[in-house]
């Protein structure tokens, strides 16, 4: 296996605890796994090297909340939105049938660009949801497509109600049939626990049935207003909780004393003129925090996660290490790939060689020059894909 050493880094962020942040550093990736971290001084001979000539080294973004099986285009509802038209959800509808519409030759098109187009920013690691079929046939499809092309795939049946169906029995066909043939193709099952969606008993038999099928879960919650969707995210140990736009001070105190992150959605919440969540409330409890693009065509068309982190920066009171460390560890940790083989969004040998190199001496850039294209070089599970 060829060994190759990444030198010359000027700052590099491990996300290791032990490792901690270094200056002058290198890292050896072999095969798909990183294999040293240390000082530059003191770094191993390999058979290739690259020199990155003082930028900055951090693990690769984790995209741990995205909607990327979908066809269509929404961008005159988002023109609407901008005259003052409130985001209600309600044109998920339009995207379930251009999606049902579209040969899978077209959705997996669709999915690879958009991966591609995140790659190319830095994103190393992604959870994409079903969510635009809301039939057995189509949710099957959707998990199916994006089994083969992302890294988590989460069952999001449960995201509205569609039409000609009563909310009960669509949410019988979920708990059943649905999640029988959806589950052999994902890892995570979700649910929209929101006014016009989901509400709190529909969504505890979703969960219920989700997880004795296997299934991880989370939970998209307190998006539009506040809601029980936290509180049951916690209840039922939730992997994360995702938007948390409106907290009241007990969602904020549940957080902070469960395993359930807190998945945050600048983009979504800009997009649709919501306020931004109150990340310092979240950090300042203890809470564990991750931000994610929600990147889909009705409320959160972007794949950057770099502009995740400079909002979250200016406008959310996070610091840049706040911010970086949760669009990276927080989203393994949203995803439960923080340790462990195959640990994703953290440098240290035996990690996945997920590597991204800005092209800056330091990763406070990535607020401090808002909107610049700062990727530099990224390595996936060990190849250089950018
Ligand atoms: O996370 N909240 C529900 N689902 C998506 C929106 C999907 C859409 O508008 O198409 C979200 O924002």
């Amino acid at each position: 296996m060829t060994a190759t050493l990444v030198t010359g880094i000027g700052e590099l962020t491990t996300n290791d605890p032990e490792l901690g942040r270094l200056t002058d550093a290198a890292l050896v990736l072999e095969g798909t796994r990183v294999v040293w971290v240390g000082p530059g001084a003191r770094a191993p001979d390999t058979d290739e090297r690259v020199d990155v000539e003082g930028r900055t080294v951090l693990p690769g973004w984790v995209d741990s909340h995205t909607h990327l099986v979908f066809a269509g285009d929404r961008s005159s509802e988002f023109a609407a939105r901008l005259a003052g038209q409130p985001y209600d959800a309600g044109g998920i509808a339009v995207t379930v049938g251009a999606t049902r519409s579209a040969p899978d030759h077209v959705l997996a098109a669709t999915l690879r660009r958009l991966v591609r187009e995140a790659v190319n920013q830095g994103t190393t690691c992604l959870e994409t949801k079903t969510g635009y079929g809301l039939t057995v046939a189509d949710e099957t499809r959707s998990a199916r497509l994006a089994s083969e092309i992302v890294d988590e795939v989460t069952f999001l049946g449960a995201h509205v109600v569609p039409s000609g169906w009563s909310a009960d029995d669509y949410v019988r066909l979920v708990c059943g049939e649905m999640l029988g043939a959806v589950a052999p193709y994902a890892r995570w099952a979700d649910v929209f626990c929101e006014r016009g969606a989901f509400d709190a008993e529909q969504c505890r038999e979703v969960l219920t049935a989700a997880d004795r099928a296997g299934l991880g879960l989370r939970v998209h919650g307190n998006q539009l207003g506040p809601g029980p969707g936290v509180l049951l995210a916690v209840e039922h140990g939730a992997a994360s909780v995702d938007h948390c736009t409106y907290l009241t001070d007990s969602d904020v105190d549940a957080l902070a004393n469960s395993d359930t992150v807190a998945t945050l959605l600048p983009a979504c919440d800009l997009s649709t003129r919501q306020p931004l969540p109150d990340a310092r409330a979240l950090l300042d409890a203890g809470a564990t925090v991750a931000l994610a693009s929600n990147c889909n065509p009705g409320s959160s068309y972007t794949t950057s996660m770099a502009f995740c982190v400079t909002t979250a920066v200016l406008q959310m009171g996070m610091t840049v290490d706040e911010a970086v460390r949760a669009a990276t560890w927080g989203g393994a940790r949203a995803l439960r790939r923080e340790s462990g083989e195959d640990a994703v969004g953290v440098l240290r040998p035996g990690a996945r060689a997920d590597v991204h190199v800005l092209d800056a001496p330091s990763v406070a850039h990535l607020a401090y020059r808002p909107g610049v294209p700062l990727t530099h070089a990224v390595w996936r599970a060990g190849r250089r894909v950018r």
